[in-house]
């Protein structure tokens, strides 16, 4: 712990307890009232072809000096296991409707290499194909979320890749998975029909997507037991009409619908905003904008309910995150960036945002694990460090499989600053699969500590214990110089003789705590 943080937990935990403050946030939890249950995929995690994110960051091979097994990291796979990584979405990303399957199966020397044309216009060797990634997620304790090529592929193409993995038969393709190290069908949870296909995966009109979907998904044949969810991909940003589309002429022929939504400081792609050394203003605008994630769910939630009312697709988030201008000197195509607690209140505000819609969002992915855009760990050779963003997935944990809960916050004041305002405090409430309530906390504020009353009718609270993330400035973050500049405090509070609690939130923070 460094001295900022050791400051920060004694400061909270002598004033943590006590009678409610005059001018507190009130939270009140209603645990009479469970609303759905939070997916654990919701937590997922997206590794891409692209930059260092797969090539280095997981992947090393097996001949390498860098401890691995069967070529992936041992630092990364376990650093990832503890945050218990529910899914992983591979191989891309607009990488996918390049991606040919057959080009990465057998023998690793004899793979042809091809070009990354979407990232950077480096050679891609295949070392890592099916058979690796299925390794990767087995050893992570993850499903796995493959997505098929729609852009440069066929409807043949992926209904045999879907073949090769899942076929039970001695069919051809069966016979050449087990030839190639597999016996048993792989477990694919999740198939996707292409990737952004009204961008980078075809510049296709949402009605022309539908009809090619169709095609598809009637040749995407499984065994029962192993048929993955088949994921139709949608829209982003302001724009519903996916949703709307898809949600009507393909409800009978899938499982979910996709959406993307990065956060750029800015709100422009062409000068995003730096990762580091950014003013106040930039912290806002990406709270700000990161915020949008909220309407965005509800509007295409909306037009997803005129067609699918019972809720039976799910809005899935599959790329979201924060995405900045790349690190100078670093290749501009590997989308490199560093992470601060910055990006650890964006994806804390996030996950709050996810819990309230757990009914139709079942499921997330940020972009990306490692390496690239607003990823959990960053590599440099052998050494790896871990980012806010990955303490927050880190305190979050207990969220996965857990029950959410209504809550509602009063006389949540606004902060603002440089011509945007942003609600004071997030929360988020849950039960959770060890029966015990958890409770999420996010202070947007970087000058203002933010004291907020817990109001749970019908229970008594004794005590909050569980984990704070803050530090002292809003871009700290961790450098291989400094690896422990920012990571979780223990945090507790008592309730005072009163029975009632205030949760001190310090300025620019995170906590989730256990109610005892
Ligand atoms: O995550 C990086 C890229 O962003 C993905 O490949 C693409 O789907 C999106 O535009």
């Amino acid at each position: 712990m460094n001295p900022i943080q050791r400051g920060v937990l004694a400061l909270c935990m002598m004033t943590a307890g006590g009678a409610f403050a005059a001018d507190a946030v009130s939270l009140t939890i209603d645990t009479g009232k469970p609303g759905a249950v939070i997916n654990k995929d919701v937590y997922g995690q997206f590794a891409e072809h692209l930059g260092t994110g797969i090539y280095e960051g997981l992947w090393v091979g097996p001949k390498s000096k860098i401890p691995n097994t069967k070529g992936w990291r041992n630092d990364v796979v376990g650093a990832l296991k503890d945050i218990h990584v529910p899914l992983v979405r591979w191989p891309g990303g607009c990488f996918a409707d390049e991606y040919h399957w057959r080009d990465g199966i057998g023998a690793r020397e004899k793979r042809p290499v091809k070009v990354n044309t979407n990232w950077g216009g480096v050679d891609e060797s295949n070392a890592v194909g099916t058979h690796e990634f299925f390794d990767l997620v087995e050893m992570l304790g993850a499903d796995a979320y493959v997505n098929g090529n729609l852009g440069t592929g066929s409807a043949q193409e992926m209904s045999e890749w879907v073949e090769y993995m899942t076929s039970d038969s001695k069919s051809t393709l069966a016979n050449m998975r087990r030839k190639n190290g597999h016996d048993k069908p792989f477990k694919v949870a999740y198939f996707a029909v292409g990737n952004e296909a009204w961008g980078c995966g075809g510049n296709m009109s949402p009605q022309y997507y539908s009809d090619l979907y169709k095609q598809v998904e009637t040749f995407l044949r499984a065994p029962k037991q192993y048929r993955p969810k088949i994921i139709a991909s949608g829209g982003n940003d302001n724009d519903v009409t996916w949703s709307e589309v898809l949600s009507k002429e393909l409800k009978k022929q899938t499982d979910g619908i996709s959406f993307h939504y990065y956060t750029i400081p800015t709100g422009k792609w062409e000068v995003k905003g730096a990762s580091t050394g950014f003013q106040e203003n930039e912290w806002i605008s990406t709270l700000s904008n990161t915020l949008r994630m909220e309407t965005h769910i509800q509007k295409n939630s909306a037009a997803m309910d005129k067609n699918d009312p019972e809720k039976k697709l799910g809005l899935l988030v599959d790329e979201w995150g924060t995405w900045y201008d790349v690190e100078k000197g670093t290749n501009p195509g590997f989308l490199f960036q560093q992470n601060t607690l910055r990006d650890a209140v964006v994806a804390a505000l996030n996950f709050n945002i996810f819990h309230a819609h757990a009914d139709r969002v079942r499921m997330t992915n940020i972009a990306q694990m490692v390496n690239v855009l607003q990823s959990m760990i960053i590599t440099d050779k052998d050494k790896m460090l871990l980012t806010p963003t990955y303490y927050a997935y880190q305190m979050y944990v207990p969220f996965q499989g857990a029950t959410s809960l209504p809550v509602s916050l009063k006389d949540n004041p606004d902060y603002s600053a440089g011509g945007f305002k942003v609600p004071e405090i997030s929360a988020s409430a849950a039960r959770g699969a060890d029966g015990k309530l958890y409770v999420a906390l996010v202070n947007t504020n970087p000058n203002k500590a933010a004291d907020v009353a817990l109001n749970i009718p019908g229970q008594s609270i004794k005590s909050v214990k569980g984990n704070l993330l803050t530090a002292s400035a809003m871009d700290t973050h961790n450098t291989f110089q400094s690896p422990n500049a920012i990571k979780p405090v223990a945090f507790s509070a008592a309730a005072g003789a009163d029975g009632k609690l205030t949760v001190k939130v310090p300025a620019k923070a995170v906590i989730v705590v256990a109610v005892e």
